[in-house]
């Protein structure tokens, strides 16, 4: 079996070995795929639905792997045992929400892959807050749209982060294609966003200023950091 490339992305951050949760798992592509590749031997899935818990047991039973993966019907990560639980993996929902699950069980002390697909920024505001580090984020390109898969784990310290590092985040050296894709997504994202102040002739100068200056240092960032000047490729 194969996964395209936003849970493959994921499924890549996870060593052999480990025991991973993952939270709201739809069909539970993601676990199969761990267990039935031998990466995992074991996996917890979750999700709030009883259609996708259905969908997830359906999948996980035509594979014969119904004796490795667990299954949850419950909201987030409530009366889940995480005791021996290495990664939680919260993937395919927004920020917000990511944010409101991690809350309720605070501080936690797995590595968090997580993949949001809208308010990212107020997800990394979250992390930051709660003392999460940002190990690193990885770019994922699938059917035409970017994602950005984020790696955290709990120190307790408080970081502050600036207006570029909330919109862009923390996105490795490598996969430098997919980076360079995801940059290009949200840089056009911010130029509607301006175009559409501007058309609209709003007052708000602050908004249309903070955006020309986002958009001025993503593009000398995408020059200065992607584009490689020696090969002409990216
Ligand atoms: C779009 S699917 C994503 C599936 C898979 N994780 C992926 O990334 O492809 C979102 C899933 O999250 C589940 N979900 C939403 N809120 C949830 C919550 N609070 N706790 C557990 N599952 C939740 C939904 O029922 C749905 O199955």
């Amino acid at each position: 079996m194969e996964l395209k490339d936003r849970l493959l992305t994921i499924a890549k951050e996870i060593p052999p070995g480990s025991y991973p949760v993952d939270v709201g798992t739809d069909h539970g592509y993601l676990p199969a795929y761990l267990v039935k590749q031998g990466i995992v031997s074991r996996a917890l899935a979750s999700d709030i639905g009883e259609g996708p818990l259905l969908a997830a047991k359906q999948h996980i039973e035509a594979l014969s792997l119904s004796d490795r993966i667990e299954l949850c019907l419950c909201d987030g990560l409530t009366g889940i045992d995480l005791s021996d639980k290495t990664h939680i993996v919260i993937a395919g929902m927004g920020g917000e929400t990511i944010s409101e699950i991690l809350l309720r069980r605070h501080p936690l002390t797995q590595t968090l892959l997580l993949q949001p697909m809208t308010k990212v920024e107020t997800l990394r505001r979250f992390l930051l807050k709660h003392g999460y580090r940002i190990e690193k984020e990885i770019p994922a390109y699938e059917e035409k749209k970017a994602y950005t898969v984020m790696l955290a784990r709990y120190d307790g310290i408080v970081r502050e982060g600036d207006d570029f590092f909330w919109t862009f985040g923390a996105l490795p050296q490598s996969k430098k294609k997919e980076k360079y894709l995801y940059f290009q997504s949200l840089l056009s994202r911010l130029e509607k966003k301006q175009k559409g102040l501007q058309k609209a002739q709003t007052q708000e100068r602050t908004e249309l200023d903070r955006l020309a200056i986002l958009i001025a240092k993503a593009k000398e960032y995408l020059q200065e950091e992607l584009y490689d000047h020696h090969s002409g490729n990216l």
